[in-house]
């Protein structure tokens, strides 16, 4: 039987530029893969329209919600539209993030509002809007994609801070609802080469610096990402909550050369 047969999954921020695959766009792909009828969410109609085809085409069941994560009605519409169409919510996967560089004296206020409702309030505004619905499934599985910026800053301080909170939110999340059979957990990828990534204009030596930033020497791609977050996804994981998977190729176990 595939991992996640018969459930139903949010993915959030699933779209993803052109054919390029992203977290969000992996995720989804991967779980449709392994039996979830997902609904994919993102603000960019295209891209996740773009999504949606990718999973059909190899026979996935997938629909398309576009809206905002940072608008708490966009959220409840979204699980409404779960619900409408298929009554129930298993898995809420909370991809949703943007950049933040820079330190406090680089960042206006308005700055760093938009991360933190980006990248933090997101996940509390979907969350209390699919919470409601696990509980009437029996339970569920939430994931929250933070970053290892949570815990090795790196001159992004205002996104390393909103991804610290993503932490302490997933934290407390699994406590509060572990007794409604809701576990909640964090992946936290490293320098993953995403067309968001290649987008922003990186150049081949700064990708290979990513890459042998490594203890393993290899590209991590969105797809790396994703199976991390199919494992919290499926029961595989009944025994698991409150923790935080870094998907990094060792990066954040590694010291600087001496
Ligand atoms: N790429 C990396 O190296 C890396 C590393 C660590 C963590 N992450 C995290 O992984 C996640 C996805 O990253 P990615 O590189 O695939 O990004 P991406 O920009 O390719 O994809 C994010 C998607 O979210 C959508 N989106 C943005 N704001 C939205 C909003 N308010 N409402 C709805 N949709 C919205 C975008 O349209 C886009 O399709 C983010 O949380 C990011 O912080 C990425």
């Amino acid at each position: 039987m595939a991992r996640l047969e018969g459930k139903i999954a949010i993915v959030t921020g699933a779209g993803s530029r052109a054919d390029g695959i992203g977290n969000g766009r992996a995720a989804a792909i991967v779980f449709a893969r392994e039996g979830a009828t997902v609904l994919a969410c993102d603000r960019d109609m295209e891209a996740v329209t773009g999504t949606q085809r990718m999973i059909e085409e190899e026979g996935g069941i997938c629909e398309v919600f576009v809206g905002d994560v940072t608008s708490f009605s966009d959220n409840e519409r979204m699980v409404q539209t779960a619900l409408d169409k298929w009554g129930r919510v298993d898995i809420l996967h909370n991809n949703v993030g943007i950049e933040g560089a820079g330190t406090i004296l680089d960042t206006d206020e308005d700055a760093w509002d938009r991360v933190m409702d980006v990248n933090c309030k997101s996940m509390f505004l979907a969350s209390k809007a699919a919470v409601p619905a696990m509980i009437a499934a029996g339970g569920g599985s939430i994931i929250n994609v933070s970053s290892i910026s949570a815990i090795r800053p790196r001159g992004l301080t205002p996104y390393t801070t909103s991804k610290g909170a993503v932490l302490a939110l997933s934290r407390a999340m699994a406590i509060d609802h572990a007794a409604e059979g809701i576990r909640v957990n964090a992946v936290l990828p490293g320098p993953v080469y995403t067309p968001h990534v290649w987008a922003g204009g990186m150049t081949d030596e700064l990708r290979a610096r990513r890459k042998n930033a490594s203890p393993l020497k290899k590209e991590g791609t969105a797809w790396d990402v994703a199976y991390a977050a199919l494992f919290f996804a499926s029961d595989e994981s009944r025994w698991v909550t409150g923790v935080e998977m870094c998907v990094d190729g060792g990066v954040t176990i590694s010291s600087p050369a001496r």
